[in-house]
C-alpha cells in the first residue's frame, strides 16, 4: 500500500514508517515539525535506504491537505499528527482542540473526496478517564484534561463519519506509555524542553542533562508506593499499526478499537532500576509530592488486539531502557538541528 503518515517525523510515526517500509509499503509523510525535526528525515532515509517524500505544512490547511491527495497516490492514512502533552493542554485548550480536531477533519474531508477509505488513529489509555486499571475497549470514554478531551472527540468524530459512509474503516488505537527506541540507536524520543515523561526524563539524568529524577509520590496503593503504568516498547507499538493496517482491509464492522499495551504495570522505582541496569550505575532520584491528576494504575487488557489483530508486545521493560540508553547515549541533545 502506499501510506500516508501523517506526524510521521514524531517520535511514534518515525518508527512506523521503518517498520512499514521494511514491509513493503510505501511512505509518503505529512508533518509541520511543530514538535519534531526535518534531520529525523535523513535519519529514516539511512535506515530505509529509501527516498521518502515529505510534506512539510500544518494539516488543518485544508487547501494544501487537498492538493497532497490530488498529487499523490494514498491507499491509506495513519495519522499521529497531533499535540501531546497533557500540561499545556490544560494551559492551551484552544490550540489542542484547534489543532487535533483541524487535523483530523482536513484529514478526512479529503479522504472522502478521493476515496481513500482506510485510516488508523492515535488514540490513548486517556480516553478511559479515572478508570485506567485492566483497562478494556468496551469501557465508557472519559477524560480529566483537554488533551484527553480532544482523543475522546476524535474518536467519536471517527465513529460519526463511519456511520455517514459505510464504504469507511476506521482502526482506533488506544496507545498506554510508549518509550523505547530502534535498535540502531538512530531514531528515538527527542522531547523539546524538559521531559513530561517518565523513561525521558530518566534518559536526560543519565546523560548528564539533568539532575535528578524527581519522583511524583510514593504513598500511593500500589506495589512500592510509587505510579504504575503500562510501558510499551515503540517498536512494539509500531507492530500494531502495521496489524491494524491489514486488518483494516477485511474488517465487516467499520470502526475498530484495539488497546495497545502488555497488560502488565510497573511502578516508577521499578523503571528507575531497570535503566539503572541499562546504565550500568545508579541514578540520583528525589521523591517529591504527587502530579496533579495522576491516576496510581494504569495498564491494559490487551486480549482483543492479541486475538483480532494477530499482535502482541515481544519487548521487556529491559530492552525498553537498553534502546532507550542506546538512542539518548549516541544522541545526548536529540536530534541534530
Ligand atoms: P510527536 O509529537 O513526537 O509526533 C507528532 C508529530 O505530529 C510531530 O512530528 C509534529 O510535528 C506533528 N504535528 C503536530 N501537529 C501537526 C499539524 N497541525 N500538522 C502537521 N503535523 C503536525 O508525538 P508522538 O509521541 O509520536 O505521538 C503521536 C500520536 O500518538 C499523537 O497523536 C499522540 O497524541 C498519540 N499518543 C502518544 C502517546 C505518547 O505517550 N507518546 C500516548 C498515546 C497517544
Ligand atoms: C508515568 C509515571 C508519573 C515523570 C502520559 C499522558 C498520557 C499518555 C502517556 C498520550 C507516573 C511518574 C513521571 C517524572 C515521575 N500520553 N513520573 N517523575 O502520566 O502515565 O501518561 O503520557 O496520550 O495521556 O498523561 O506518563 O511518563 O508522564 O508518567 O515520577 O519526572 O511516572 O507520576 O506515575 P503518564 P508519564
Amino acid at each position: 500500500m502506499r501510506v500516508l503518515v501523517s506526524g510521521g517525523a514524531g517520535y511514534i510515526g518515525s518508527h512506523t514508517v521503518v517498520q512499514l517500509v521494511a514491509a513493503g509499503h510505501e511512505v509518503v509523510i505529512v508533518d509541520n515539525f511543530a514538535n519534531s525535526k526535518p534531520s529525523v528525515v535523513n535519519r529514516l532515509e539511512a535506515l530505509t535506504g529509501e527516498h521518502l517524500p515529505v510534506h512539510a505544512f500544518d494539516l488543518r490547511d485544508h487547501d494544501k491537505t487537498e492538493l497532497l491527495f490530488a498529487n499523490e497516490h494514498i491507499d491509506a492514512v495513519i495519522h499521529f499528527a497531533g499535540l501531546k502533552a497533557v500540561g499545556e493542554s490544560v494551559e492551551l485548550p484552544l490550540e489542542y482542540y484547534e489543532n487535533n480536531l483541524g487535523t483530523t477533519f482536513s484529514l478526512v474531508r479529503a479522504m472522502q473526496r478521493h476515496g481513500v477509505d482506510k485510516l488508523v488513529f492515535s488514540s490513548s489509555a486517556t480516553v478511559y478517564g479515572l478508570d485506567q486499571e485492566a483497562a478494556t475497549e468496551d469501557r465508557p470514554t472519559s477524560a480529566t484534561n483537554p488533551y484527553g478531551w480532544t482523543k475522546v472527540m476524535q474518536e467519536q468524530i471517527l465513529r460519526d463519519v463511519a456511520v455517514a459512509n459505510p464504504a469507511m474503516r476506521f482502526a482506533l488505537l488506544r496507545y498506554f506509555n510508549p518509550v523505547g527506541a530502534h535498535v540502531s540507536g538512530t531514531i528515538g524520543e527527542d522531547p523539546q524542553g524538559i521531559p513530561n515523561n517518565l523513561v525521558p526524563y530518566i534518559a536526560q539524568v543519565a546523560v548528564g542533562r539533568r539532575e535528578y529524577l524527581s519522583v511524583y509520590g510514593d504513598d500511593y496503593p500500589t506495589r512500592d508506593g510509587t505510579g504504575e503504568r503500562d510501558y510499551i516498547h515503540v517498536e512494539d507499538l509500531a507492530a500494531g499499526h502495521l496489524a491494524a493496517l491489514t486488518r483494516l482491509g477485511t474488517m465487516d464492522e467499520p470502526v475498530g478499537v484495539w488497546n495497545l499495551g502488555t497488560g502488565r504495570s510497573t511502578s516508577v522505582l521499578e523503571m528507575l532500576h531497570a535503566f539503572e541496569r541499562a546504565v550500568g550505575h545508579e541514578l540520583p532520584h528525589r521523591v517529591v509530592g504527587r502530579r496533579a491528576g495522576d491516576v496510581a494504575v494504569s495498564y491494559a487488557d490487551p486480549h482483543k488486539a492479541n486475538a483480532e489483530l494477530g499482535w502482541a508486545t515481544t519487548r521487556s521493560v529491559d530492552d525498553m531502557c537498553v534502546d532507550t540508553w542506546r538512542w539518548q547515549q549516541a544522541n545526548p541533545n536529540g536530534f541534530p538541528d
